[in-house]
Formats: C-alpha cells, sequence, structure tokens
C-alpha cells in the first residue's frame, strides 16, 4: 500500500515511523516532511502544501490512505475535498473541524451536550469583553475564537493582562479574523492530562494516556509552548478518571457531533483538567493527534497502525484491536534558541551516529540543505524512550540527549516530574 502524511513535524515523523513498521506499507510519502524524514530511505518528502495539489499529487501517484497530521489543512478542508476525488484519507470534515478551529463552536456544542467545561461567555465587541472581566475579574482566560498557532489562549493572573488580551484581539485585531471573536472563560485549576481516541464515525478506539508539559521551563515556568515533553501513561488518568472521561466526554462528544449532523472521523483530542477532587473539565478539542504526545504514544503501540487507521478512514473501526507495550514511554523536545518568541534558525545540528535501544530521535524543526541538516523551527527534535519506569525512560532520553547537539538548544530537565511524585 502507498500511504501519505501530511504534516513536517514530531508527530508526522513518528506517525510515518510507526506506518514504516507495518509489512501492509510499501511506500511512505511526506508532504511537506522534514530534515529528519528526508535523510530516512524509508520515506520520500513531497514538497507540497497546497490541498489541491496534494489531491492532484495522491490521485497521479494512486495514494491507498492519506493522513492528516496537523490542523490547517482540516480546516481549510481537505478531508472533504478528497472525499470528493473518492480519495482514502483519515481525519474530520472541516465542519467536524470546527472542534477545534472555533472555540465558541466548542464551547457552544460542550454547553449543548452538557459535557462539563469552564462556564464562559463570547465576545465581538471590546466594550462588553472589558465589563465582563470587570465583573468576574482574574484569574481569567482570553482565548481567540480561531487558529492562532497555539498562541491564542492567555491565561491571565490580573485584569489588566486580561484587558490587554481584548485589546490585542478586538481593539488590534493582532490574530486578524482567528481574533474577531474571543471566548472569556473561568479559570481552572488541576493537573492537565491529553485524551485521544480514534474514531470512524460511530466506533471508539481509545489511545493510551499521556500528558504534556506546555511551559518553557523546568517546574512548568516561562512561557506557554507548543509542547516540551510528554510521556505516556499518565498516572493521574486512574482507572475512575479513565471511566469518567469516556462517560462524560468522549461518547457524549462523539454522539452529539452525530446527533448534530456532523459525524467526527479522525483523532479527537480532549485536553483535560483534573481536579484535586476528581472532577474532570474539557479544556479543549484538537482534532488531530497531540505534539509532542504522539511521539511517546506511539512508541507503546504494538498494534499495526496502518491497519487501524485504514480501517478506520473504512469505517471498520468495530473489529479492530489496538495492543500497548506496558513500559513508560517519554518524550523531551530540544528547542532553537528564542523559542517561542523568536526561535533562531539555521544552526546546524550534529548528532553522533550511535544507537540506543529502545530510543528514537524525531524530527520536527529541521531542514537538510547542502549535505547539512539545520534547525528551522521552534521545536527541532523530540527524544523519545521506552524504560520499565518513568524514571528509566526518562534517564534514557537524556543519555539519547547526550549524543546531539546544536547552538542554543533549550530542553526541560524534568520531564515526567509529576509520574514521578505520583509514584
Ligand atoms: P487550550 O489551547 O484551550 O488548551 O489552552 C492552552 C493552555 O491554556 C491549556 O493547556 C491550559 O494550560 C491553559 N488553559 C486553557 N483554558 C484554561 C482554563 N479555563 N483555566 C486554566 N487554564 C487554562
Ligand atoms: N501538545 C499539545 C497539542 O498538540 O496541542
Amino acid at each position: 500500500m502507498k500511504v501519505l502524511v501530511i504534516g513536517s513535524g514530531g508527530r508526522e515523523h513518528a506517525i510515518a515511523w510507526k506506518l514504516s513498521q507495518s509489512s501492509k506499507v510499501k511506500s511512505i510519502y511526506i508532504a511537506p516532511g522534514n530534515g529528519g524524514t528526508h535523510l530516512n530511505p524509508k520515506f520520500k518528502n513531497i514538497n507540497l502544501i497546497d490541498i489541491n495539489l496534494i489531491a492532484d499529487f495522491a490521485i497521479k501517484e494512486t495514494i491507498d490512505l492519506t493522513i492528516v497530521g496537523p490542523e490547517l489543512p482540516l480546516s481549510e478542508g481537505i478531508v472533504d475535498l478528497f472525499r470528493s476525488k473518492n480519495l482514502n484519507i483519515f481525519g474530520p470534515t472541516q465542519r467536524a473541524a470546527q472542534l477545534e478551529s472555533s472555540k465558541d463552536f466548542a464551547k457552544d456544542f460542550m454547553y449543548r451536550h452538557h459535557i462539563p467545561t469552564a462556564k464562559y461567555k463570547t465576545f465581538k465587541t471590546p466594550d462588553e469583553a472589558h465589563q465582563y472581566i470587570n465583573e468576574q475579574r482574574a484569574p481569567i482566560v482570553i482565548k481567540a475564537d480561531g487558529l492562532a498557532s497555539g498562541k491564542g489562549v492567555i491565561v491571565a493572573m490580573t485584569d489588566k493582562e486580561a484587558h490587554d488580551a481584548v485589546n490585542f484581539m478586538l481593539v488590534d485585531n493582532k490574530f486578524g479574523d482567528a481574533g474577531a471573536k474571543v471566548v472569556i472563560e473561568e479559570f481552572l485549576q488541576g493537573e492537565e492530562a491529553s485524551f485521544m481516541v480514534i474514531c470512524d464515525g460511530k466506533t471508539i478506539l481509545p489511545l493510551a494516556t499521556s500528558q504534556d508539559h506546555k511551559r518553557l521551563l523546568d517546574q512548568d515556568m516561562g512561557p506557554n509552548t507548543g509542547g516540551m515533553g510528554a510521556y505516556s501513561p499518565a498516572p493521574v488518568v486512574t482507572k475512575e478518571i479513565y471511566t469518567k472521561v469516556m462517560d462524560e466526554i468522549i461518547y457524549p462528544t462523539i454522539n452529539g457531533m452525530a446527533k448534530d449532523g456532523i459525524p467526527f472521523t479522525g483523532f479527537l483530542y480532549a485536553g483535560l483538567m483534573i481536579t484535586k477532587s476528581g472532577e474532570v473539565k474539557t479544556l479543549e478539542y484538537n482534532c488531530r493527534m497531540g505534539d509532542p504526545e504522539t511521539q511517546p504514544i506511539l512508541m507503546r503501540l504494538k498494534s499495526d497502525l496502518f491497519e487501524i487507521l485504514y480501517n478506520a478512514a473504512l469505517s471498520q473501526l468495530n473489529s479492530t484491536k489496538i495492543e500497548w507495550d506496558a513500559r513508560t514511554a517519554l518524550a523531551v523536545v530540544l528547542a532553537s534558541a528564542g523559542y517561542p518568541e523568536n526561535p533562531k534558525l539555521q544552526d546546524e545540528i550534529y548528532i553522533e551516529d550511535r544507537l540506543i535501544s529502545d530510543s528514537y530521535i524525531f524530527h520536527a524543526g529541521t531542514i537538510y540543505k547542502d549535505n547539512k541538516l539545520l534547525t528551522s523551527g521552534g521545536r527541532v527534535l523530540a527524544v523519545t524512550a521506552l524504560g520499565n519506569s518513568v524514571k528509566e525512560a526518562q534517564s534514557k532520553v537524556y543519555e539519547v540527549i547526550n549524543t546531539v547537539k546544536f547552538n542554543g538548544a533549550q530542553y526541560r530537565k524534568d520531564i515526567g516530574y509529576r509520574a514521578l511524585n505520583n509514584n
């Protein structure tokens, strides 16, 4: 079979890596891919971004299955486009992808279907938004309605930060259309976890649990990022919490979408806040796998990813089983200097040719140019390893990191600390 993966990050590298272990897969194309996928003879990078050109490519190359990594092409309607051309694709339609591409859509959906989430209001004009902040007071959370490359959420600890965020979006239009509406919501406290499932419109196949580390610095200090590291499983998701998430969030979401006439196909990611008293609330939906959560999750996957996603694309998930390695997998992101504000690019990356078992270096912001591997984005690599315990996986990752060098590399030294405290 011929498979096409859309995207260029660590998540897509991990998806392609796992697909390459399937005996059914003969060719793997990645559009556009990165330096790491370029260097791997099992993959072929295709330098395309435009979804129409990607569809033409899929027709010409008779691609059997396309898997979409990031949210942008989903929100542009790549799934609708491929289906209109009778091409097999795994992902949500443009309408279903609104669960991620519009916070207002997602909040309204959760309210109508009684899915637990923070109390909120949506605003289009600054005066009413400022007034609401004056009534509710900080801490409070301001969210741009649309996609804003992970920068659209401001957790305001003071009233001033909240007012400034409203002005940034509604007065100065800094996010353009994505910030033409803002969602203002109640500040929630607790421990976050990522919960992902695969869905074919009817049947749900839950993936292993995971936890991401969004802040740049150790001990969850510093600015929010796309994610500086992750591990799977997440001990905070106990059996009780797992059942609650399935019953109160996942089933009502999938059933609610079907009832609304927008059946959900693809990866559904619920960002969770788990409170001390064991309540679970939905912080957000994503319509794709998380990055860097995908890297440790797929390292634990024992089943054939191609079979699972092919069955899902054909709406035949009901007889599909999924098996996991019982060990812990952990990923640490190496980011470029200046990330997340102003990542410095074009630094040469050196990776020692030393094999360390049960580990893998997934590439994200890398490019291969003039026989050199260079940084080309904020998050550069996700070093991932398996271990019999969180501690063992963590030690192995940091051992692998010692084999990698580039100027200004920054990474957290404490990925997995919550799980270690939980043991
Ligand atoms: P989101 O993209 O909506 O998940 O928001 C990004 C990050 O902002 C989350 O991972 C949380 O750390 C934080 N966040 C979002 N919503 C809230 C909330 N209602 N209360 C506290 N923190 C939040
Ligand atoms: N790591 C969080 C996300 O992928 O949205």
